[in-house]
């Protein structure tokens, strides 16, 4: 048989034999996530485009390159598949007036975002975040940049990554990033002509971008010109050097990293990044900072807020195969060894099944030899045997897989035995 469909490129099945890994992910990132005091919030999965173009910046390569827009019949507006969960975030804290619910939003989302990316290892279309939002009024203490960062780090060991690097670094106010922008545009001015395509493209654009670009020749001139913190205003610094207090006071180890400057637009004072080398170009697992100017921008009050977001299938890469969650095995299966008695195994499968116990049978009558094949195909540690012998007597054989032993059990004990 021809093949005639294909999965779009740059995204994939998760299958059933994978499928336990995202489960046992989720479900440990929710038990971290409460444990902060974070609820969690789902937002569609497409919202107007012109969301993303205020709220990541025109320049940015996410919305330059990477939107994609669903074709709509109503002409007025334009929708885009979320490329990533902050915006939607925001969006959703001023149109359910979170505000006024008084205190903070500790807000969290695991789902699906789409960036129209060259695919690669680790870079997909379809990719999956865990995600964090802090947003409320007087929220810009360095207190709650350091939770974050420290609930990140958290969250990636409670699922198992080692040996991942945290960078950490400052942009400064708003007013600072343009200071800032000011001072590259005239650093990186007479080295125009030495960078790759993309960053002579970023000089006018989104002149940041440059310090983070990975071609070589574009990392030689960065590092000529030694950027640092000059532009800060003596209160950024302040706050920069007590959020790196902090971290240390939480043990937290980090690096700091001048050129880490992140692609959207959003982000003033701290962004950070986690990485991992075993990731090869697409090393960033994690990566977020402050926004304390989004929501207002956005139509909404003045709020500050932190985050960060984490890419599932990053952390499914960088995770050690003695790490990775396994399927719990099925825990019976049962045999019917003629036709005759088919129907009263049936049943018991199904008793099995009112009672918790995972299990499963072939519903084909086929020899002891295949059915006890298919058995070993799924793992399942008992098998519950039924011939005519075992019904006279009302008892069934139970055999365990690991040990091969097996012996008569009766057959209105057998669900107290398995749940002992
Ligand atoms: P981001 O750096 O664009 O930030 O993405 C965060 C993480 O999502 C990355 O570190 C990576 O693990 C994963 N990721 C991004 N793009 C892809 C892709 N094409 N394929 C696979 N994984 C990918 C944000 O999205 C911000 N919203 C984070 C944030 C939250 N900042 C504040 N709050």
């Amino acid at each position: 048989m021809s093949k005639q469909f294909s999965l779009p490129r740059g995204t994939s099945d998760i299958l059933p034999s994978e499928a336990t890994q995202w489960q046992e992910i989720e479900a440990k990132a929710r038990r971290i996530l409460s444990t902060y005091n974070f609820a969690e919030i789902r937002t569609p999965i497409f919202e107007q485009t012109s969301l993303f173009k205020r709220s990541l910046g025109q320049t940015s390569d996410v919305v330059n390159k990477q939107l994609l827009e669903l074709v709509s019949h109503d002409q007025e507006e334009g929708f885009a598949l979320r490329p990533e969960g902050t915006a939607p975030v925001a969006r959703s804290y001023i149109e359910n007036s979170m505000d006024r619910q008084g205190g903070i939003s500790k807000l969290f989302y695991i789902g699906a975002m789409f960036r129209g990316e060259r695919p690669q290892k680790g870079r997909l279309r379809q990719f999956h975040q865990i995600g964090v939002e802090v947003i409320g009024a007087n929220t810009a203490t360095p207190y709650l940049d350091a939770e974050v960062i420290a609930l990140n780090v958290a969250l990636l060991r409670t699922l198992g990554v080692q040996d991942f690097r945290l960078k950490i670094n400052t942009l400064g106010s708003p007013r600072d990033k343009e200071h800032f922008s000011q001072a590259l545009r005239k650093a990186l001015g007479p080295n125009v002509g030495a960078l790759c395509e993309d960053c002579r493209d970023r000089f006018g654009r989104n002149v940041f971008r440059i310090l983070d670009c990975k071609n070589s020749d574009c990392r030689a001139v960065v590092a000529r010109i030694h950027p640092g913190h000059g532009h800060l205003s003596d209160e950024s610094q302040k706050y920069y050097a007590q959020l790196k207090d902090i971290l240390q006071s939480l043990k937290v180890e980090f690096e700091e990293a001048p050129t880490l400057v992140r692609g959207l637009d959003y982000y003033t004072h701290t962004v950070f990044e986690i990485t991992q080398s075993s990731l090869g170009s697409q090393d960033a697992l994690s990566a977020g900072g402050r926004y304390n100017d989004l929501v207002a921008q956005l139509g909404g009050p003045q709020v500050d807020a932190v985050g960060f977001a984490c890419g599932i299938e990053r952390i499914l890469l960088a995770l050690p195969d003695e790490n990775k969650p396994q399927a719990d095995p099925l825990m019976v299966y049962v045999i019917a060894l003629d036709e005759k008695i088919f129907p009263k195994a049936f049943s018991i499968l199904q008793k099995l099944r009112a009672s918790g116990i995972s299990s499963d049978m072939s519903y084909k009558v086929s020899s002891m030899k295949s059915q006890m094949r298919a058995a070993d195909k799924t793992g399942s540690r008992y098998v519950v045997i039924l011939g005519e012998e075992e019904d006279k007597k009302g008892v069934v054989a139970l055999k365990d897989m690991a040990t091969g032993e097996q012996r008569e059990v009766k057959e209105d004990k057998l669900i107290t035995i398995l749940q002992g």
